[in-house]
């Protein structure tokens, strides 16, 4: 089982549009991993961008055996865009809004790992932070944790205290930034 996961993980990386990495390829290169070491079944992502996160999620779900996958932006195009970067066996839906007023009630199953990487306000993260919550995750990856965003750290800090915390730094052709994953205790 453990080598069938292995061998899944490596195919995973295959062919993966790293141009596209809006996001650290640090990150990008933990996720599928991510995914199958904690069985991580369902994912919200909210900011997609060029849909390099879309895509590691959705390889490290398919490589964990499937599952379900939402990714939420502001942006249209990037909610169309998004689409070709979906893997077989992954059931995925774009929301098309804005994360802050788009109403999370109406996503009724719970979900394994939210990636959060939209607004990074201090009141946008604490918002899409609060309505990740609800979903009641196991994991919350929060993006430019650091990097010139106070407010994403402090939100997320605040509401986050007591999870586990892990933060993973990287050095871009942007400059600094890191990555936080918050496991629930
Ligand atoms: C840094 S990019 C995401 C990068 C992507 N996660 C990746 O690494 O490939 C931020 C995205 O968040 C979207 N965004 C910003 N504010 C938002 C909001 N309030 N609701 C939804 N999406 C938002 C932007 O349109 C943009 O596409």
């Amino acid at each position: 089982m453990t080598d069938l996961i292995g061998w899944e993980l490596n195919k995973a990386y295959d062919g993966i549009h790293w141009w596209a990495a809006a996001a650290s390829r640090t990150i990008g290169a933990i996720i599928p991993g991510l995914i199958c070491a904690l069985n991580v079944k369902s994912v919200i992502e909210i900011g997609i961008a060029n849909g390099f996160t879309t895509q590691v999620l959705a390889r490290g779900l398919q490589a964990n055996g499937g599952g379900k996958m939402y990714s939420c932006d502001i942006n249209e195009f990037a909610c169309t865009l998004c689409k070709q970067f979906i893997s077989d066996g992954v059931e995925h839906e774009s929301i098309c809004s804005d994360s802050g007023t788009f109403d999370w009630k109406s996503i009724i199953e719970e979900i394994d790992l939210c990636y959060i990487d939209g607004d990074h306000s201090y009141e946008g993260c604490l918002k899409d932070v609060k309505n990740c919550l609800r979903l009641n995750p196991k994991i919350i990856i929060v993006h430019d944790y650091a990097g010139g965003q106070p407010g994403v750290v402090q939100a997320s800090d605040e509401l986050l205290a007591d999870w586990n915390k892990i933060v993973i730094p990287e050095r871009g052709d942007t400059g600094d930034y890191a990555c936080a994953i918050f496991q629930r205790r």
